[in-house]
Order: structure tokens, then sequence, then C-alpha cells
């Protein structure tokens, strides 16, 4: 090789080891809103063949990720195994990423995980170097026991020491905090390598659980959220049952409005057409995904209507009607919200129709727990 060779050899090796993880709010699956420890290789080779094929990894679905319930038994030399469901993740991450897919598993930095499987408690270096080796690309760090054997004011340092562990094995890694919120993550996440940090407890599939998480507890964090780091109010609960169709599209607008990541949390293998329209409407994704990375707030509230809005990388906005309300009503949207004056040009973002140029403000009926979802250009 020539010197010349070498040198460029080198750049672009060190551009992959140093390149850059979750610069739009990371979109994928989860397996543990609906399978919970019921989650196996088999299932989750069908659900990486599902999305696949049925448009998600298209749509931008791109990290396949399981949750607690994969751990197994350390080896001799204290190498972590994957449990009888797992029967070699290796083959698996092979798998998921022999369908344009990548792949992701849970840890705790505590003893046990929250579901009593083996955590990566004085095993952090080993375990991050097991991951990179199999392939791993995203990582869940779930706090859970680490509570019986650290103090809450020891956050940082456990998790910069798994932070730092992954950045070691060379291979990018997305690393997703899950400590609840507590001890003002958003402050520190950042500096210990998080690229995203959850910011409250479990959600559940329901309107209440859903809208107090979006609505209420985000409420100041969007100056934390930038390229490569996110808040994220949990994972997606489309599709799995106990909302309404309103209600789903109002929780798929809203983490967009918030930057969120989407990570699927339904058994994407069988979906309702409906489902699919949420998960998979591109104009609402584009907003979520937009480059700019500035999460939206609320900007105006009567009753209960509420106004949310987002600066876009084009100079535009999104802007969000959501009527929290057990009926119908009228929302309207100022441009005086936006700091603007005059005529702008409004897009309906789930009816997928321009809505012309609308002067001062522009204004729509929505329905109870819905949501008019537009994109307003300059
Ligand atoms: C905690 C997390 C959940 C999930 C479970 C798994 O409750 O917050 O998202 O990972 O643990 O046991």
């Amino acid at each position: 090789m020539t010197t010349n060779r070498i040198l460029l050899t080198a750049l672009l090796c060190g551009g992959a080891l140093f390149a850059q993880v979750a610069e739009t709010p990371p979109m994928g699956w989860n397996s543990w809103n609906f399978f919970r420890n019921k989650v196996d290789d088999k299932t989750v080779r069908e659900i990486a063949d599902a999305m696949a094929s049925n448009g998600m990894r298209d749509a931008g679905y791109v990290y396949v990720n399981i949750d607690d319930t994969w751990e197994g038994e350390r080896d001799a030399q204290g190498n972590i195994q994957s449990n009888s469901k797992f029967p070699d993740m290796k083959a698996l991450a092979d798998y998921v990423h022999s369908k344009g897919l990548k792949f992701g598993v849970y840890s705790s930095p505590g003893p046990k995980t929250c579901a009593r499987f083996e955590g990566s408690y004085q095993h952090e270096e080993q375990d991050a170097r097991t991951y990179a080796a199999w392939g791993v690309d995203y990582l869940k760090y779930d706090w859970c026991s680490a509570r019986t054997v650290y103090q809450a004011g020891e956050m940082q340092p456990v998790y910069k020491k798994m932070g730092d562990a992954l950045k070691s094995t060379g291979r990018p890694i997305v690393f997703s905090l899950c400590q609840y919120g507590r001890e003002n993550v958003w402050e520190w996440a950042p500096a210990v390598g998080g690229n995203l940090w959850r910011t409250t407890g479990d959600i559940r599939d329901n309107w209440q659980s859903m809208s107090d998480l979006g609505f209420e507890k985000q409420k100041g964090l969007e100056k934390y959220a930038a390229p490569g780091h996110w808040n994220d109010p949990d994972m997606l609960e489309i599709g799995n049952g106990h909302m309404t169709g309103d209600e789903y599209r109002t929780h798929m607008s809203l983490w967009s409005m918030l930057a969120a990541p989407l990570l699927a949390g339904n058994d994407v293998r069988s979906m309702s057409d409906e489902t699919k329209a949420i998960l998979m409407n591109r104009e609402v994704i584009a907003i979520d995904q937009d480059k700019l990375g500035k999460q939206g707030w609320r900007a105006s509230k009567d009753g209960d209507g509420e106004v949310w809005i987002r600066p876009l990388a084009d100079g535009g906005y999104a802007v969000g009607l959501f009527n929290r309300g057990a009926e119908s009503r009228k929302i309207t949207v100022k441009w005086t919200d936006l700091k603007w004056k005059g005529k702008h040009k409004v897009r309906d973002l789930w009816a997928h129709a321009d809505r012309g140029k609308s002067k001062d403000e522009f204004s729509s009926d929505v329905p109870s727990h819905g949501v008019v979802m537009l994109r307003v250009a300059k």
C-alpha cells in the first residue's frame, strides 16, 4: 500500500469510528410494550421480516430492539450469554442486519434488570465488548436494581461508565438512558454519552397515561433536545388496542411535535390498515425527523384545545391542533403564535391535503381526543 492509500484508509476507518448516531430521533421497534417476556428469536426474526416488507423500514423504522428478558447466565469467564429463548445472538443480529435493519439490546447497570434477569453490574466493559462483537447497534440501559448498589447521586458516573465502554468498542452504538427522568437527566445525559433519555415512568396503552406523558411531562425540556440528544417520553403504544384511532393519531402527532424517538411497541406482523396508516404517515414522520432537531412546545391553550408548534429546517412550522376534551371543538392557530403576519400556505398532514393560503390564522374542527396536524410554510 502507498502512504496515501494508508492515510486514506486510516481516515475512512476513523470516520466510521466517530460516525454520529441519532442525528434525528431513533426510529424502530421495541419488544416490551406488547410482548413483555414473551419475546424470542423466532418472534424477532418475524418482526424483522415484517418491517422489511410492510413498508416500516423504508419509512425509517430501522432499529429492532429486544427489551428485557433475553439475558442468560454468565459463562466461566464472566461473558454474558443469552437465555434459551435466544440461542445465538450473533446469528440473530446478522439476520436483522441482512434485512437492512439494525439490532438493539437492553441491560441494567445493576446486578439485575427490572424483570430480574442478569444485569451489567461490574461487567460493563466486558458487556460492551460482547455487544459490539454480536453487532449490536443500540443499548437501552435501565436503572432497575442499580438502586440497591448505588446512591441516586451516583447515576452520572454509573451511566458514563457504560457510555465510555460503548465508545471504546469503536462501534457506533446508540446509548439510551432509562432512569425515568430522575436527577434532571436531561442536564447531564449528553455528557455521559447518552443519545436519548427517558423523561418519565413507563407509558401505558391508555389515553390518560399517553396524554399525561406527552402533553404535561415534557414541559420545559424542549431546550435539551438537539441532533444526537433526545428527550424520550417512552415508546409508542399505537396499535396495541386500548386507544381509539383519534387517540393514536394524537400519540403519533404529539411524539413527532416533541422530536421523540418513534419506537413502535406493537405486533408489527399483524397490523390493521389504520395502525399502518398511523405509524407510516410519512408527512408526520418528516416532522419527527426534521433535520433542525428542535423540539416543539405548547404555544397556547384554550380550555381543552391546545396549539403546539415546532420550527422546521425549511423555515416553516409544524402545528398541532389538539383537542383533549370529550366534545369536538374548533381550534385556531394564530400566525402571531409563530411570530408571523400575513398569508401562509397550510397543509393538513393527516388528510394529506393542501388547505390553501390562510390569512392571520387557521381554524379547524377537531374531534374529541383528536388532532389536526399542519405544516405551515414560511
Ligand atoms: C422498566 C422500563 C421499561 C421496560 C421494563 C423491562 O420498567 O422502564 O421500559 O424496559 O423495565 O423490565
